[in-house]
């Protein structure tokens, strides 16, 4: 087989849940891991700048390497050794998908390696298989505003087109919350009402993002998960009451602790202009030991160069 010489690959952050939308809501952000993949020898050479360098292992279990090898198997190529340099903006364990971002990453750049189109809806559902969940690898894959569920064990999404001018502010705090610590504390059950109004407020989430903005509050409001996760992350839980008591559409982002705001900066609709004194200071300043960041939505998702060339042109 064929192999191109050399691989790049970028892949964004993304945001899961929104609040109601539980496991199935996910958002494209405009921050991101670039991957250079580069065949030859027989074993791996990884290299990590940025986030997660000193941290994550450098070998076959590295998540970006498991994931190169499961694209490549499942597109029946045989790669011996590859040099994988990760440069990553996207925090690690913070709830901004640096899981779902590496695993979709390394699965584009198998796809990259062999010269393959790249099939977006099977990278999600090989994504998914990697990752246990669809939410965050949909965003990452498709981009814009994702919608994601499993038939059966296989993971499937469709992409909506997010308002225009839909913007986002990510509140990162300086400590981690694994997800798997974080859905550890949900309850088996709910109560009836609970679910009803969630289902309630996931729909019209729809609506509040692909057209109604002016609805995002209301939209965004959540009785399945947030609040049972509290005690994981209590500073997060008190951001996102002190930012919606402002008037802002806070929610928790995926499995936190980092905290997002949904913000429209149109003519008609000014939930939170972006860049404004209101923003930078006063009532939506990020709180001590804290990172900022003001994100754009991501509108392709997971892109693709061997060389200079797009291997798949949109
Ligand atoms: N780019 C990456 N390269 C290697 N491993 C990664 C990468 N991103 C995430 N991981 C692994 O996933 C863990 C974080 O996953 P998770 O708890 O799901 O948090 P997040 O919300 O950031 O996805 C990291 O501690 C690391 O083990
Ligand atoms: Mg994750």
């Amino acid at each position: 087989m064929n192999l191109n010489p050399v691989v790049r690959v970028r892949v964004p952050a993304t945001s899961a849940n929104l609040g109601p939308g539980f496991d199935a809501f996910g958002l494209a952000l405009s921050l991101y891991d670039e991957l250079t993949v580069t065949p030859g020898g027989s074993g791996v050479t990884v290299e990590v700048v940025g986030s997660g360098a000193g941290e994550v292992a450098l070998d076959e279990s590295h998540l970006v390497v498991r994931a190169i090898r499961a694209g490549l198997e499942s597109l029946g190529a045989v790669v011996p050794g590859f040099r994988l340099r990760c440069e990553n903006r996207i925090p690690h364990g913070r709830g901004l998908g640096s899981s779902s971002a590496a695993i979709v990453g390394g699965i584009a750049a198998a796809y990259g390696l062999t010269g393959t189109p790249l099939d977006r809806d099977r990278v999600v559902e090989l994504a998914n298989e990697i990752e246990g969940h669809p939410d965050n690898v949909a965003a990452a894959a498709l981009g814009g505003f994702t919608i994601a569920w499993t038939d059966g064990e296989t993971g499937r999404a469709i992409r909506l087109e997010p308002e225009a001018g839909l913007a986002a502010i990510a509140y990162v705090p300086g400590t981690r919350v694994l997800t798997r610590e974080a859905r550890g504390l949900l309850p088996a059950a709910v109560p009836h009402g609970d679910a009803a109004a969630n289902a309630g407020r996931a729909a019209l989430l729809v609506a509040a993002l692909t057209s109604r903005p002016e609805l995002l509050m209301t939209a965004t409001e959540d009785r399945l998960h947030q609040a049972y996760r509290e005690p994981a992350m209590p500073e997060s839980l008190a951001l996102v009451h002190k930012l919606r008591g402002s008037g802002l559409p806070a929610v928790v982002s995926g499995a936190g602790p980092t905290v997002l705001v949904l913000t429209v900066a149109s003519e008609e609709v000014r939930v939170l202009p972006l860049g404004s004194s209101d923003v930078s200071g006063g009532l939506a300043a990020a709180p001590d030991g804290w990172e900022r960041y003001e994100l754009g939505i991501e509108p392709l998702g997971v892109q693709v160069w061997s060389g200079s060339q797009p291997v798949e042109r949109e």
